[in-house]
């Protein structure tokens, strides 16, 4: 039997004023990604073969970030409510003849397993809806159910007091085959307390036309909405929580949990070993058996197994540490590619530049890779040693196992196994001290 073919539209027309921002809701980001984001992934993660994006035509961001993912857009103008917002998605819907999943842009923490769920259960239903039980459940619409069957969804201000004590929620989240979720949201009527199409009348509807209905569970972490900056760090709070746990579950040591601070995308391999009070931007990978002490910053760095890192190190963009590399604290690095076993242990700038194994970069190192136009490039070969206090005006080559004497500043490339010595050379002067002192007392008793 042939998988019967998805299809996600993602609502995304809402006017989020309770942001007061600029940016519109959805493009505020939760573990380092956009809300719509989390929501297109979600999608695709169901396998979906379109995702349709509704959007209102005042929302410029939202349609470019829409577009940029690959998505499909219907513009719902003005926003009459979520089942007019669904309504507007029939045309993109043109000639699909599948399942359809309605999400909403402003919920970005939803299990794939829990929209797998929602799917599987047309499987035995016309429509599921996913369904929660919150501590408050306040303007929710509630699910009104007769055991296993979903018998109608009434929003809040339509309850009758007996409704109202409903404890079970509509998460937003419905699914359905796509020709009925259209007939049926084309009539849906705005004769209600809002004056709005609600979306979830369609269930009603569509009992009526004798198909049935059932509800999924989902945790309320889960399906936390953003509406509000309380809410965007609710949700972030809930994000960092679950990262904390997977992580330790898959055996990554976490020293303090609650000041470790992850990325939608952070990869740590088992035995890993993360300090406190540490901050992993998007695009970090981290291999077996590395230590990360406390009050780091890393973003789009890549780490081997056995490296060992700060504390206090800010690993930019770009970085590649490779199996047994050491970072110190206070060292920045940015575009560096370090091979294995190279250190960079105190007070160094390592950017746009490639080391390679072994590398012993002194303390106080600086690479001085922009010239106020261009970036270039310094290379280190294997085994080379770098003086304390160097300043390695790139672009610039160091050979395989050559020396730098202590605060150069190197111009030139250097040879493989050479010593370059790039100061001025000291000169003593016997004597010149005490003259220095003899000659100021005198001139100072003079003054007198
Ligand atoms: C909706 C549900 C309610 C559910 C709650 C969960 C309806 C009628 N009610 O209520 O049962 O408990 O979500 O959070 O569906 N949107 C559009 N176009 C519109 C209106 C809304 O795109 O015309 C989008 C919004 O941007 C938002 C989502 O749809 O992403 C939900 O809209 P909202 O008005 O917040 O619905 P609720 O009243 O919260
Ligand atoms: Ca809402």
């Amino acid at each position: 039997m042939s998988k019967t073919p998805r299809a996600a539209i993602i609502l995304a027309a809402g006017k989020s004023t309770r942001m007061k921002s600029k940016t519109s809701k959805v493009l505020h980001s939760v573990g380092g990604r956009p809300l719509l984001e989390w929501v297109a992934d979600l999608a695709a993660s169901a396998g979906v073969e379109r995702t349709i994006c509704v959007v209102g035509e005042a929302n410029i961001d939202v349609n470019a970030k829409a577009r940029e993912l690959g998505l499909d857009i219907a513009v719902q103008e003005p926003q009459l409510g979520t089942g007019h917002a669904v309504d507007c998605a029939k045309e993109a819907l043109t000639g699909f003849n599948g399942h359809v999943a309605v999400l909403y842009a402003d919920t970005p923490l939803i299990e794939p397993q829990t929209l797998e769920k929602v799917f599987e259960a047309l499987e035995r239903h016309d429509v599921a809806v996913l369904g929660f039980e919150p501590e408050d459940p306040g303007a929710y619409g509630r699910l009104m159910t007769d055991g296993d069957e979903l018998t109608a969804i009434v929003e809040a201000k339509e309850c009758t007091p007996k409704q109202l004590e409903t404890r079970l929620c509509n998460s937003g989240v419905m699914a359905a085959r796509a020709k009925d979720m259209l007939s049926a949201v084309a009539r849906v009527s705005n004769d209600n307390a809002k004056g709005e199409y609600y979306l979830t009348d369609i269930v009603e509807i569509l009992r009526g036309d004798g198909k049935s209905a059932t509800v999924v569970h989902a945790s309320e972490t889960e399906v936390m909405g953003v509406n509000s900056r309380p809410d965007l760090a609710l949700a972030e709070k809930a994000f960092q929580d679950r990262m904390r746990s997977r992580m330790m579950q898959a055996g990554v040591t976490l020293r303090d949990p609650e000041t470790t601070y992850f990325s939608w995308d952070t990869e740590i391999a088992a035995d890993a070993d993360i300090g406190a009070n540490t901050v992993f931007g998007p695009g970090v990978k981290i291999g077996a058996d590395t230590v990360i002490h406390p009050f780091c910053h890393l973003e789009g760095t890549s780490i081997g197994e056995g490296a060992n890192i700060g504390p206090f190190a800010r690993l930019r963009p770009g970085t590649e540490l490779a199996d047994e590399t050491k970072v110190g604290n206070f060292v920045e690095t940015k575009k560096a590619k370090v091979k294995k076993g190279s250190k960079i242990n105190h007070l160094s700038y390592i950017g746009d530049a490639e080391l390679g194994e072994k590398v012993n970069v002194g303390a106080g190192t600086i690479t001085c890779n922009y010239d106020g136009y261009n970036k270039h490039l310094t290379e280190i070969g294997d085994g080379a040693f770098i003086g304390t206090n160097s300043s390695l005006v790139a672009p610039v080559k160091i050979g395989k196992g050559a020396y730098l004497g202590s605060g150069g500043v190197v111009t030139q490339d250097v040879p493989d196994d050479a010593l370059a010595v790039a100061r001025a050379k000291q000169v003593n002067k016997e004597g010149w001290a005490a003259r220095y002192r003899a000659a100021q007392s005198k001139r100072k008793a003079k003054k007198k």
